[in-house]
């Protein structure tokens, strides 16, 4: 394995704390609950594309690149977290956002101007068409582009979540804490990709769930995908394992009215994690992710005496276009 040696950009405020929810583990009667806080990268508002940006923009600097460019939805944390790491590279920023622009940036958006973002606005359908002029554009005036894909889900992105992976072993090594579950919103499939490969190489043995975040295309099997990214992460770091299609565990229980609608799973979730524990989970990602864990409990998944960790990915900026959702 060679991690040490990939080209990587600090960004993030790392270890992120641990801590307990015992309020909330109280009041649900629950398994003892955990949390990780990847809200707190310390990226522009933090959240977990801060540990994938570290080894994205790595590779970019390392290749001569001048421009981080990618593409998301209008509420896109990973747009925001990129625009973010753009600034602190000193590399320009072009996205590309789904739909049409605002009358007034709220939430992420407005975040993404402020960190000096140039935003292109494009239907769903005609992204790949736009990215390419805009990449064929930026070559002919003798820019470098570096394109990032969904999510950063890449092998290189989800890099940083191995090393999230051995950073939590060694902290409950250290607390001497055992976890039998970790919960977490799966969406680009980066994050859960670089977990497994990360339990694999940590020999961390725990369950991880991920709560699947979007439908899938006709025809796509995500945890294929999943399969896809891990080997390719394992690939990147140097690290001999193969990945399939059943080293994953994806909840799918979870989807409401699909992507970024937000229904009383999300609204419960994020209201309780808020009133009782002082902490902010996002509408789109998190929140239901957290709607998730409650049911799970509720369903009695989890022994008594286990022990749950929620992984906070962040996204809280999106709340503040979210709300007439939540109110
Ligand atoms: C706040 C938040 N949580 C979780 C995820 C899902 O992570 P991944 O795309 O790596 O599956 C995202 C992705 O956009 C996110 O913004």
């Amino acid at each position: 394995m060679r991690i040490e040696a990939l080209a990587r950009f600090r960004l993030a405020q790392l270890p992120t704390p641990i801590e307990e929810l015992k309020s909330l583990s109280r009041e649900l009667g629950g398994p003892e609950l955990l949390i990780k806080r990847d809200d707190q990268t310390g990226l522009a508002l933090g959240g977990n594309k801060t540990r994938k940006l570290e080894f994205l923009v790595g590779q970019a600097l390392e290749q001569g690149a001048d421009t981080l460019v990618t593409v998301g939805a209008a509420q896109s944390n990973h747009c925001r977290q990129t625009a973010a790491a753009a600034a602190r590279a000193g590399l320009r920023c072009e996205l590309l956002l789904n739909g049409i622009k605002p009358e007034l940036p709220n939430g992420n958006l407005l975040l993404d101007e402020l960190l000096g973002a140039r935003i292109h606005w494009v239907q769903r359908s005609e992204r790949e068409v736009k990215l390419s002029e805009i990449l064929a554009e930026l070559r002919k005036q003798g820019g470098k582009p570096y394109v990032i894909p969904v999510g950063g889900s890449n092998g290189v992105g989800a890099t940083g979540y191995v090393l999230a992976m051995m950073e939590l072993a060694e902290q409950l090594n250290r607390l001497n804490q055992r976890v039998d579950h970790v919960v977490f919103a799966s969406s680009s499939g980066g994050t859960q990709a670089g977990l497994v490969v990360g339990a694999k190489v940590t020999g961390f043995d725990t369950k991880l769930h991920g709560v699947r975040i979007d439908k899938d295309d006709e025809g796509a099997i995500y945890e294929r995908e999943l399969a896809e990214i891990a080997n390719e992460t394992a690939k990147y770091i140097d690290f001999d394992a193969q990945f399939t299609a059943k080293d994953f565990n994806v909840e799918y229980d979870y989807l409401g009215y699909g992507y970024g609608v937000v229904g009383d799973l999300e609204r419960e979730a994020i209201r309780l994690l808020a009133s009782r524990e002082g902490i902010v989970a996002d509408p789109v990602y998190t929140g239901r992710a957290m709607g998730a864990l409650l049911d799970l409990i509720r369903k009695k998944v989890f022994r008594s005496g286990e022990t749950v960790l929620f992984w906070h990915t962040g996204g809280a900026p999106a709340l503040f276009a979210y709300a007439e959702d939540l109110v």
